[in-house]
């Protein structure tokens, strides 16, 4: 097994209060490969990002790479998999920007040289390099967004698990995210409802309704299906649709 690759299998999980959220989800992602999570509100997406880190850990098994994780390994798998959560308050939490970004690297026991680097590096990828001494607080929704995502990248996962990463970004931001996305090599596993970002950045997909796997598979053909998108509360893509209705489109 890879360092990259990602397997949950028969994931079921219970929020405190009884509430099933996820039932016997299982899913294999190959290294290096980039899958979307997709669903309506409340389908289960959020709570099954966090189970690739063991930040929720519910009944099942989750493997990154040859680690199963559990107690012993969770550090390990910590170090491997970055998530980004959807809401930006829940991730930001330092006095400022850099000190945020560079929260991770520090925590790794890195020389400062090079947590200053990653910092650098990181803010440049999400286009934050002028705000770096601010509070993140202070920061616009879309930039808060952009600051969160920076605390992962400095971590230079191999595995990076983004939630909802378009919500809130301005056109350009969403297309400069795009276009990082489709290069860095890691394995990527993105939860959106902005299916076209979807389909543009994803081979696979995944689709959840109430907890469960509804479908699975290349990505083009579950968005393109109809009846599968009426059914989850979804819809077929602009882009796939005008296709259907027979006006091939070129780009
Ligand atoms: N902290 C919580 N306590 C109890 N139930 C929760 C909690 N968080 C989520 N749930 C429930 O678990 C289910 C799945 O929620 P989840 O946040 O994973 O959905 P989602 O697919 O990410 O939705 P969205 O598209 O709105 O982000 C929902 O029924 C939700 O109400
Ligand atoms: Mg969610």
């Amino acid at each position: 097994m890879a360092v990259g690759d990602v397997s949950i299998r028969g994931v079921s999980f219970k929020y405190p209060d009884g509430q099933p959220a996820l039932t016997e989800v299982s899913l294999e992602i190959t290294g290096g490969e980039s899958v979307g999570v997709l669903g309506c509100n409340g389908a289960g997406k959020s709570t099954l990002l966090q189970h690739f880190n063991g930040l929720l850990r519910g009944t099942g098994e989750v493997f990154i790479g040859e680690l199963l994780l559990g107690e012993k390994t969770l550090n390990d798998i910590r170090a491997r998999v970055g998530l980004v959560f959807q809401d930006p308050d829940d991730q930001l939490f330092m006095p400022t920007v850099f000190d945020d970004v560079a929260y991770g690297p520090r925590c790794r026991g890195l020389p400062e040289t090079e947590v200053r680097r990653r910092v650098e590096r990181s803010l440049g990828v999400v286009g934050l390099a002028a705000e770096a001494s601010r509070p993140p607080h202070h920061l616009s929704l879309g930039q808060k967004k952009r600051a969160a995502l920076a605390t992962v990248l400095s971590l230079d996962c191999q595995v990076l698990v983004l939630d909802e990463p378009t919500s809130g970004l301005d056109p350009r931001g969403r297309r400069e995210l795009l276009a990082y996305l489709r290069k860095v090599p890691c394995t990527r596993i993105v939860a959106t409802h902005d299916l076209e970002f979807a389909l543009e950045l994803c081979t696979r997909a995944v689709v959840l309704d109430g907890g469960r796997v509804a479908a699975e598979g290349p990505i083009r053909e579950l968005l393109a299906d109809d009846t599968l998108m009426e059914r989850t509360g979804l819809e077929v893509p602009h882009s796939l649709r005008f296709h259907a209705m027979g006006h091939p489109h070129h780009h």
